[in-house]
Parts: structure tokens; sequence; C-alpha cells
């Protein structure tokens, strides 16, 4: 499976959003991390489905919606129609997990579960084969510039072993706290998918910090 860098643009400079989007992509990302915060799930306050029909406009890269809002159903279907390829939710927002991701898919998006830290494994039993991603938080969700949880590492290794018993092609992604320093010791754990807002966002040079992501990934 490829390797894919996701610049979390909660990070980014809100008032040139394109631009920093066009910027980390023609850096080298493959994917954009779009954060949605509702002031409920979480203590924090994002973007919108207006901000991603904007930025759809400008970009045909995939662009992946964490949700961390709840309820999610509603602004699924919001989302969806805004441009979005693939879409996660946590599952304690949702009240029906099994209905969130069908309905995920039956927009024609791609479906993430996301785990919290202290979220256990379990709640991948019977919905696993369903999903195209399952995403590790390895901060706490609600604020970029966090850092990152080093006793996560053991979970994305058993989350990299649940995902070959399977046999399907699910993404493993790792958010929060990412870094230069941190990425090649998540990807040996087994993530394939990383996003990185901070690290990215904050860099003088976005392509540089890119490109040596990679390169930790790749080594
Ligand atoms: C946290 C968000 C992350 C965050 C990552 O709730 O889901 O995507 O933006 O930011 P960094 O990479 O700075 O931890
Ligand atoms: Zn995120």
């Amino acid at each position: 499976m490829s390797m894919v860098i996701a610049p979390s643009i909660l990070s980014a400079d809100f008032a040139r959003l394109g631009e920093e989007v066009n910027t980390v992509l023609a850096g080298g990302a493959d994917w954009i991390h779009f954060d949605v915060m509702d002031g409920h799930y979480v203590p924090n306050l994002t973007i919108g489905p207006p901000v991603l029909a904007s930025l759809r406009k400008v970009t045909t890269a995939p662009i992946d919606v964490h949700l961390m809002v709840e309820p999610v159903d509603l602004l699924v279907e919001m989302f969806a129609n805004a441009g979005a390829n693939l879409i996660s939710f946590h599952p304690e927002a949702s009240r029906h997990v099994d209905r969130t991701v069908e309905l995920i898919r039956s927009k024609g998006c791609q479906a993430g579960l996301v785990l919290n830290p202290a979220t256990p494994l379990s709640v991948l039993d019977w919905v696993l084969p369903k999903l195209d991603l399952v995403l590790l938080m390895t901060v706490n969700p609600g604020f970029g510039g966090q850092a990152f949880i080093e006793g996560m590492l053991p979970k994305i290794a058993a989350t990299r072993r649940l995902i070959e018993e399977s046999g399907r092609d699910i993404r493993l992604q790792v958010d929060g706290g990412v870094t230069v320093k941190n990425i090649g010791r998540v990807a040996k754990a087994g993530a394939d998918t990383f996003v990185a807002g901070s690290a990215i966002f904050g860099s003088s040079d976005y392509a540089a910090t890119i490109k040596a992501m990679r390169a930790e990934i790749d080594a």
C-alpha cells in the first residue's frame, strides 16, 4: 500500500486556505486532512461544508474529512455533497455505528472509524470489514500542536495485526503530534497514512518538511 501524507489544514492560515492547500500538494502531500470540530463533541470550533465546497474548486486531491461532531449523521450528507472523498467519525458520537458507515458509503465516500487514545480496539469488532480506513488518534482530539502519546505505538502495531488478519485493503491512519522526528517510528509500528498539522504548517518550508517525513517513512 502506498504511503500517504495528509497535512491537517487545522494549522494552516485560514485567510489563505486555497493557497496553503495548493502549496502542500505541490510540496508532495497526497491528501488534505479536513478537521471538523463542533464545540460539543470537542471543545473547539472549526470549519464546515461551505469551506470544503470552496476547496473542492481549487483541488482534485483527495480530501479526508475527520468529523469531531456529535451527532454525526446529519453532517455526513452535507460533507459528501460538498466533495469529501473520505469521511471518518468517532464511534461514541454515533448511536448506530454500522448505520453511519452505511450512510457514508451510500453517499459515494470512503468510510473511516476514529479511535481516541483510550478507545479500545474492540470497537472495530463486527465493523472492520466495512471500513476503508481506521484512524488512530495519538492525541486527544480538539486541538493541533499537542504532543504525540508514545503509549500509542503498541496500539498502532496491534491495529496493523487486526487489519492483516482481516485480509482487506484497509488504511491505517495516525493523527496527532506526528513530526519528522517520530514519523519513522509510527511507520515502523504499522501506519500507512500520516496526518500532520503543526509539524508541516508550522515549518518554514512545507515541501522540505514533507520530503523529510517521506525519507523517514521509507528508511
Ligand atoms: C486533532 C486533529 C488533528 C490535528 C493534528 O483533534 O484531529 O488532525 O490537527 O495536528 P498536529 O499534527 O499539530 O497534532
Ligand atoms: Zn484530524
